[in-house]
């Protein structure tokens, strides 16, 4: 099977909705974005029940003649805090699974996510790093969050109820687990593809049986990935310590991180990450990060060495287009290369894996 590669990020498709023009921010659940040996990139639009936003687009060109995007359409629930966003998660991988092989990794973004560098700099790092790490930041120091996110029971009606509705919490408590190790980290991971069909396949009961305990924890998508890949003896050498993502907390942090704006823009750049997060509808510096590093004009795709069309204000460089295997990094590949080769010299070194 033969798909195309670079189609710019679906950003086009993405953030035109989602983020740019904001119809709603909270339609679109996430993206996934598969790289393969070939670099091929697919993409997948859970989208939410409730918002058909998505029904009304008119894809543009690239997009309708590649056919790398796949909307899921028969949409689920999701609840604030709730078990549902891993079950939507383990979907979309499973479809994955089922319909396309050879893929290496399985990327989970928001809909309030935004590149800082270009599908051809993802490409170009990830073809030399080794197939079965992921990418997934951990620890097992808990702290507050023992109490107050393990311990705790709570129940996600978007399971049960045929109606939008919000996670309630149980009077009673639940000790910390001892059958296992509870690791928590970034909710967006990277995933090798051998380690997602031991999570979804579960020939192992540990996946399942982690899942059903997760059922009943706050923000389960915190915690689900870390704690299967770490209690897990198989996958817990192949997991390296970091998301690739740029995110400020608030001091004391609040449920959400701060929302991104041209203040931090060099400090963005500077951290190699490969996705910020998370921006607010229509902020400039969605702007500055297209003019500076994705290079694109306004709903037009992100341009790489395969869209052979003239650079003219009124044209889409896109337009025309030839080999989609030719990859052309950017100027943000250099550091995107240096942060993930300081996690891998992390990963090296053992030191703060599965700790
Ligand atoms: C993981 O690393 C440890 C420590 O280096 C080693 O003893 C163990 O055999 C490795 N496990 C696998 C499955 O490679
Ligand atoms: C960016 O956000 C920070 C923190 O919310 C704020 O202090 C700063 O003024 C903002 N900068 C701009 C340019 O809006």
């Amino acid at each position: 099977m033969v798909f195309i590669t670079h189609l710019p990020l679906l950003i086009t498709f993405l953030e035109v909705p989602a983020i740019k023009t904001g119809s709603s921010d909270y339609c679109l659940q996430y993206i996934i974005h598969v790289i393969s040996m070939f670099c091929i990139l697919r993409w997948m639009l859970m989208t939410k029940r409730g918002g058909d936003w998505w029904r009304r687009l008119s894809p543009s060109l690239q997009f309708r003649t590649f056919g790398n995007v796949d909307v899921i359409g028969k949409s689920d629930w999701l609840t604030y805090q709730g078990a549902t966003n891993i079950a939507t998660t383990l979907r979309a991988a499973a479809i994955f699974l089922r319909l396309y092989g050879g893929w290496d990794w399985f990327i989970t973004l928001s809909a309030r996510d935004y590149p800082l560098i270009t599908q051809d700099d993802l490409s170009h790092v990830f073809s030399s790093v080794r197939r079965d790490l992921n990418f997934i930041e951990h620890t097992s120091d808990l702290g507050w969050k023992e109490k107050h996110r393990f311990q705790p029971i709570v129940v996600d009606p978007g399971l049960y109820l045929a109606r939008r509705s919000q996670i309630f919490i149980a009077t009673e408590k639940r000790p910390t687990p001892d059958a296992f190790r509870i690791f928590t980290g970034s909710p967006w991971v990277i995933i090798s593809r051998s380690f997602l069909e031991f999570c979804i396949l579960g020939w192992d009961n540990l996946p399942r049986t982690l899942l059903m305990y997760y059922t009943n924890v706050m923000l389960s998508q915190e915690g689900y990935f870390q704690s299967v890949i770490c209690n897990s003896p198989e996958f817990k050498n192949t997991t390296v310590n970091g998301d690739l993502r740029f995110v400020i907390w608030d001091n004391p942090p609040k449920m959400e991180p701060h929302l991104l704006n041209i203040s931090d823009y060099n400090e963005m750049v500077r951290s190699g990450a490969a996705f910020g997060r998370q921006f607010g509808k229509d902020d400039p510096v969605l702007n500055l990060i297209d003019e500076k590093i994705l290079k694109r004009g306004h709903y037009q795709a992100v341009p790489g060495a395969w869209c052979f069309g003239r650079r003219r204000w009124w044209m889409d460089p896109c337009s025309q287009w030839g080999d989609v295997n030719i990859l052309k990094p950017g100027p943000q590949a250099k550091k995107f290369e240096e942060s993930v080769s300081n996690l891998l010299d992390g990963w090296k070194s053992q030191s703060n894996q599965c700790q």
